[in-house]
Formats: structure tokens, C-alpha cells, sequence
């Protein structure tokens, strides 16, 4: 990939920078995060675990005494994907029952709830997670949460616990209501990042799973990914692969296929971390770009049913990306034929649906970790952020603001004043009073 000719002729201004890659520069990550960016990760880091501690020893408890047995998780976005996709790898040995408020339809808010009872609730401790403190969907998930604890004679704030930005409307919510705890949501880290913050670790030290690990996970990823050579660095080589598959103009979609259940979420997860981070109209120089790529997945081999007959004959508007996991199950394993186990069904599928997509000519890349752990998934996690920042570096654009998402929540905010505006008048008019 590097460019030799020019590194001859001398025309890398600054090869301290980067590496040379066809015509575009991979900048080299900020170096080691300093003292204070140290400072404003551990503080948390330790009153987080001590919370969980206490939830798990009862010391923290709800009024009454009773020992908390579920967490309700209310956020959006980042402030819920990532949340969602540990659980689902790492949470089967939950200490805590965990459900989520992720939209506002009414009636899965109302599944919800029937699903943790009246009783339950006295019993479950309400995670409200909004880094800006103000999305819709979060304050109707409270509002709606709060009610049913009202409903119950149930005091919310003795139930509540906030994940969010200092002085935001939730942080002043929280401490007029008096909520049990409140974690910071610190400025500097994007909510489609955030699942390494308070916004992924408080839930799950909750949930009892090993968050050191998961750390360790992510900060052995990010050493390896700060490494200059791009034919080492796992990162650099993903994002010059989708640079390549999609003509460094995001010509082709990622279509991510894990093999294992319990990574279904993370093509979910990819959707929101890719699209909304390098989904833009403008590059960093102004110019209109529209770039991204388009993310969609599900999992292996359940979804080769549905994918592949597009896939291998379709539009070939993509490029696939396969994660394997190379252990199958805990326990012994069983043959399900003379040889074969279901796990070597699950590779077997695998290798045929990518040997079916190379013979038409489509491509693909594949990620294999050994097994689903703590600290795999935060060895993935941050191989995958990496790889966007690249990315983004190579295409000249920010992947780290999202003005689109931002106009969506104005046009709601519109929309519903509107409706506000409306229904008043509606009332107002003695033609309507019944
Ligand atoms: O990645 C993002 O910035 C978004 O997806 C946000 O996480 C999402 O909009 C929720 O925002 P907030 O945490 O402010 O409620």
C-alpha cells in the first residue's frame, strides 16, 4: 500500500505523521491518553464497581430493604446499543434481570412493564442514560417509567440511578427527584462510543460481568492498533479494505454476518457506530462529499437463509464481513453425525456461504476471535472504532459530531409542539369540550 515512488522522491512532507497509503495519509491516533483523561475515567471507574458492590450486598437497596433483582435500562442510541450487545454476549449469568425502554412505542413499554410486574418494580433499579439530558425518547421513557412507579405508591427517585452530562436537565431531573446515584457522561466521549464509559459499565458491573476484562479487551486492541506499519495494524488494514471494496467513496454497503447467537446485536451495534459516524455530506475541508458506508446483518447461519441468494446472486452493491468464533460451546461437545459436532456445522456454513460468495466474484473479510468473552468482545469493540477513525482519516471527514441525528430530534421536538399547540386549541374550543 505504500506509495514507494513518492517515498523516493522524498514527497512525504512529514513521515512521522503517517504512512504513506495510495494518495492519502492514515494519521497516527493521539498518543497515550494523559493524566487527566486518566483521572476522569478511573474516579468513576471505582465509584461505579463500589455501587455495584453495594446493589449486589444489598447495602444499596430499595426502600423497605428489599434487594434490587432487575435494572431497567431507559436510553436511546449510543446511550442503549451498547448496553444491549453486552448483555446479550456476556450477560446469560446476569446477577440482575435487565430490560430496556429503546423507543417510545406505547405498547412495548407496556410489555415491559407487564414483563416486571407491579411487585417488580419495587424491586428494580431505573438506569436513565442521556449524555445531552434532553433526547425525547429518554424523557418519555422516564415520564412513563416514573408514572408507573406513582401508579404503584412507589417513590421513583428512591428507584433511580442517572447516567449523563454534568448540569444537563436530566442531572437537575436527578437531583430534584433525588435519584439513588448519578454517574457523569463525560463531554469528550460520543454516545456511539460510549459502551467503554459509565453508560456501558454501570450496567454491566450490575450485571455482574467483568468489566476489568473488558477494558483489558479494549485497551490490548488499542495498542495494537496504534502500531504505524498499516500491514500489521488490524485497524488500518480494515479501513483500507472498505476504502478499497467501495472506491474510498462508500460505494458498497457492509453487510456483517457474525456466526454465534450470541453476537447477533453486534450488526446492530456496527450500523449505529459506522452509518452515523461516517455518514456525512461535508468533508473536513467543506466540500460536499456525501460519504458513508451503509451497514446492515444479522447472524450466521439462521440469516444465510435470507441473505445469501442476494448475496451470491443479487446486486453485488457490498461487501461481507464474517465473524467467526472459533469455540463452540462450554460444556462437552456431542456428535450430531460420525465427526461432526455443531459447531463444525456453524464453520462448515461459514466457509461454504464465503467460498459460494467468492465464486460469483463478491467480496469478503473475516474476523475470527477464539470465543465470546469480556475480553474478545472488547478486543472487537475497539478494533471496529479504530477502524472508523481511519477510515474517516482516509476520506478527509469528522466521524466524531452527527448533525443528522440532530436535525431528526429538532424535527421531532417541532413536530410535537405542534401537536401541543394543536390539541390546546382543540381543548380551548368549547365546540370540542366533550
Ligand atoms: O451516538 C450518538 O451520539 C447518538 O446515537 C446518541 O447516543 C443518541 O442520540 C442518544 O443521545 P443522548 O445520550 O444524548 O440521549
Amino acid at each position: 500500500f505504500v506509495d514507494l515512488q513518492k517515498l523516493e522522491a522524498g514527497e512525504i512532507a512529514n513521515p512521522d505523521e503517517g504512512r504513506m497509503v495510495g494518495h492519502y495519509w492514515l494519521r497516527k491516533p493521539e498518543l497515550a491518553p494523559t493524566d487527566e483523561l486518566r483521572a476522569a475515567i478511573t474516579g468513576p471507574l471505582a465509584a461505579l464497581k463500589e455501587f455495584a458492590v453495594k446493589v449486589h450486598g444489598g447495602e444499596v437497596a430499595a426502600p423497605g430493604g428489599e434487594r434490587f433483582e432487575n435494572l431497567l435500562l431507559i436510553g436511546i442510541g449510543g446511550s442503549a446499543l451498547g448496553p444491549q450487545l453486552v448483555n446479550d454476549a456476556l450477560g446469560h449469568d446476569s446477577q440482575l434481570n435487565i430490560h430496556f425502554f429503546d423507543n417510545t412505542d406505547p405498547a412495548g413499554i407496556d410489555r415491559t412493564l407487564a414483563e416486571i410486574g407491579q411487585t417488580g418494580l419495587s424491586r428494580t433499579l431505573v438506569l436513565v442514560v442521556s449524555k445531552s439530558g434532553g433526547t425525547p425518547e429518554t424523557r418519555n421513557g422516564m415520564v412513563e417509567a416514573k408514572a408507573a412507579y406513582d401508579a404503584a405508591g412507589l417513590d421513583f427517585g428512591k428507584h433511580a440511578v442517572a447516567i449523563t452530562g454534568e448540569g444537563s436537565k436530566l442531572d437537575k431531573f436527578a437531583d430534584e427527584e433525588g435519584f439513588l446515584a448519578k454517574f457523569p457522561m463525560e463531554d469528550w466521549v460520543g454516545g456511539r462510543t460510549s459502551v467503554m464509559s459509565t453508560v456501558g459499565l454501570v450496567p454491566a458491573a450490575l450485571q455482574g460481568i467483568d468489566i476489568d476484562d473488558f477494558l483489558a479487551g479494549a485497551a490490548a486492541m488499542d495498542e495494537e492498533t496504534r502500531k504505524a506499519d498499516a500491514g500489521t495494524n488490524a485497524a488500518m488494514r480494515l479501513a483500507l479494505a472498505w476504502h478499497a471494496a467501495g472506491n474510498g467513496k462508500g460505494e458498497k454497503d457492509m453487510v456483517v454476518l457474525p456466526y454465534k447467537d450470541s453476537l447477533v446485536l453486534f450488526s446492530k451495534y456496527l450500523q449505529q457506530l459506522v452509518m452515523e459516524s461516517l455518514g456525512k455530506s461535508e468533508d473536513l475541508d467543506g466540500n460536499t462529499v456525501h460519504q458513508g458506508i451503509a451497514v446492515y446483518g444479522n447472524k450466521g447461519s439462521t440469516d444465510q437463509h435470507a441473505y445469501v441468494q442476494q448475496l451470491r446472486d443479487g446486486v453485488p452493491n457490498f461487501f461481507a464481513t464474517f465473524i467467526e468464533v472459533r469455540k463452540g460451546r462450554d460444556g462437552d461437545t456431542i456428535e450430531v453425525e460420525p465427526g461432526n459436532t455443531s459447531a463444525d456445522y456453524l464453520q462448515g456454513f461459514l466457509r461454504g456461504t464465503r467460498k459460494a460468495l467468492y465464486e460469483s466474484g463478491r467480496k469478503s473479510i473475516t474476523i475470527s476471535i477464539g470465543e465470546v468473552n469480556p475480553f474478545t468482545l472488547g478486543m472487537l469493540i475497539a478494533l471496529f472504532e479504530r477502524a472508523v477513525s481511519f477510515y474517516a482519516s482516509l476520506v478527509n471527514i469528522n466521524a466524531y459530531h452527527q448533525p443528522g441525528v440532530e436535525a431528526g430530534k429538532k424535527a421531532a421536538a417541532t413536530f410535537l409542539d405542534l401537536l401541543n399547540a394543536v390539541r390546546g386549541r382543540l381543548t380551548a374550543d368549547p365546540k370540542n369540550a366533550a
